[in-house]
């Protein structure tokens, strides 16, 4: 089974990758805790699903076991639940010697790491991740958070996990398009690293995804260890974390506009892919034909999407406020060609709108 590191020093940890991967958490727990109570922590829908089974493992091998069930939702990470988080763990008297495992999503993990990094000033967690989105971004690379009235992860820390694992059986149960939400991250890695893993997605789009385990194990090991290593270089987004954004200024301003609730995260992305690969023509001199060829397995995904209305104009005015611009510049991470990303500021808004244009075109004529 693959395994993955993050290599921080002393905070190192392990991502365990593949079907069963929850059957290493009692060798994974018994390294990190001692003889501390372990709390875990679910996504509601998750327990429901899977969490019986996993949580009566997980009580036959630790010996003080406590758990809560949370519902997830954007509008739920909030204060409010991150409140009810830390009032249940010091109700229950947690101590800095204890362990908090989260079980869930992307919104399960960053609460629930948000919370384990403010209680008592920090006790230390680990994730089982449970979606695609999850396993191949959000539990990788220690940023926690809740959103905030003014936009979304706005109040957060980074407080890396001591383990996670990204269990495969667990995607049996995920719907359609939070499979397709992950695989816009996905299909970002492979525009980020190139030739090897675009490959294996171009074989992804023409096979099932729920029966193609050994592709798709090879297809997430890829996106974490390239992750895994950007973090390990520059933790908290200095500069080289950045280039993770690719596809990400046109994506927020895409999921800014329909308030959120229009396109989930990833399928944005995968817009948002387009738009850089668009830009990426017009202000770099790429290789335009292997350009060609990833873009066309952009393209295959976005078919898959739902067709939303977008507006030019709003979408414009949405990339003005990102709050990932650089002071009162743009920010674009643009191809060179698949596996060359470079980081591009201050581009005119002309050309910028004119990607625009070409990216809601091509949307429109190719989402589903
Ligand atoms: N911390 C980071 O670096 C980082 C990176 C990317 C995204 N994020 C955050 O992650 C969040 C999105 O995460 P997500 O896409 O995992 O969404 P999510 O956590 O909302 O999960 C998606 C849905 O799937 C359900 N679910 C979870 N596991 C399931 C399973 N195995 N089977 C069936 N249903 C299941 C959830 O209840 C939810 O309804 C956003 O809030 C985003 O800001 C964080």
């Amino acid at each position: 089974m693959p395994v993955v590191k993050v290599k921080l020093g002393a905070r190192s940890y392990p991502i365990t990758i593949g079907t069963g991967a929850t059957d290493k958490l009692p060798q994974l727990l018994s390294k990190v805790r001692a003889d501390g109570r372990l709390f875990v922590i679910y996504d509601s829908r998750f327990y429901a699903l899977h969490g019986h089974g996993l949580s009566r493992r997980l009580k036959s091998s630790v010996s003080d076991y406590t758990e809560l069930t949370i519902p997830v939702s954007e509008r739920l990470k909030s204060q409010r639940t991150l409140n009810q988080l830390t009032d249940f763990l010091l109700s229950e008297k947690i101590s800095r010697s204890d362990f908090v495992l989260a079980c869930g999503g992307g919104i399960l993990s960053d609460l629930v790491g948000f919370a384990a990094a403010s209680v008592l000033r920090g006790v230390r967690w680990g994730i089982v991740s449970t979606t695609l989105l999850g396993m191949v971004d959000a539990a990788i690379g220690g940023k926690t958070g809740i959103n905030h009235r003014q936009g979304k992860n706005l109040v957060g820390a980074f407080w890396q996990p001591s383990f996670v694992t990204c269990d495969l059986n667990h995607l049996a149960t995920l719907p359609e398009r939070e499979l397709m939400a992950g695989m816009g991250e996905i299909v970002k890695y492979a525009g980020l690293i190139g030739s090897r893993m675009l490959e294996d997605c171009r074989k992804f789009t023409d096979c099932d995804a729920r029966t193609a385990d050994g592709l798709l194990t090879r297809l997430i090991a890829q996106s974490v260890a390239y992750k895994a290593d950007i973090v390990s270089k520059d933790e908290t987004e200095g500069k080289l974390r950045m280039v993770l954004n690719l596809g990400h200024t046109f994506g927020h301003a895409i999921e800014k506009c329909q308030n959120y609730g229009g396109l989930r995260h990833g399928e944005a992305v995968l817009v948002g892919l387009v738009g850089a690969i668009e830009l990426s023509r017009m202000v770099r001199k790429p290789n335009l034909a292997k350009l060609a060829e990833y873009e066309q397995i952009v393209l295959r995904h976005v078919k898959a999407l739902p067709k939303k209305n977008l507006s030019k104009k709003e979408l414009i005015n949405a990339m003005a406020t990102d709050k990932k611009r650089s002071g009162r510049s743009n920010r674009f991470i643009l191809l060179d060609r698949p596996g060359k990303p470079v980081i591009m500021e201050n581009i005119s808004s002309r050309l910028v709108g004119q990607a625009v244009d070409k990216t809601l075109k091509k949307y429109l004529q190719h989402g589903g």
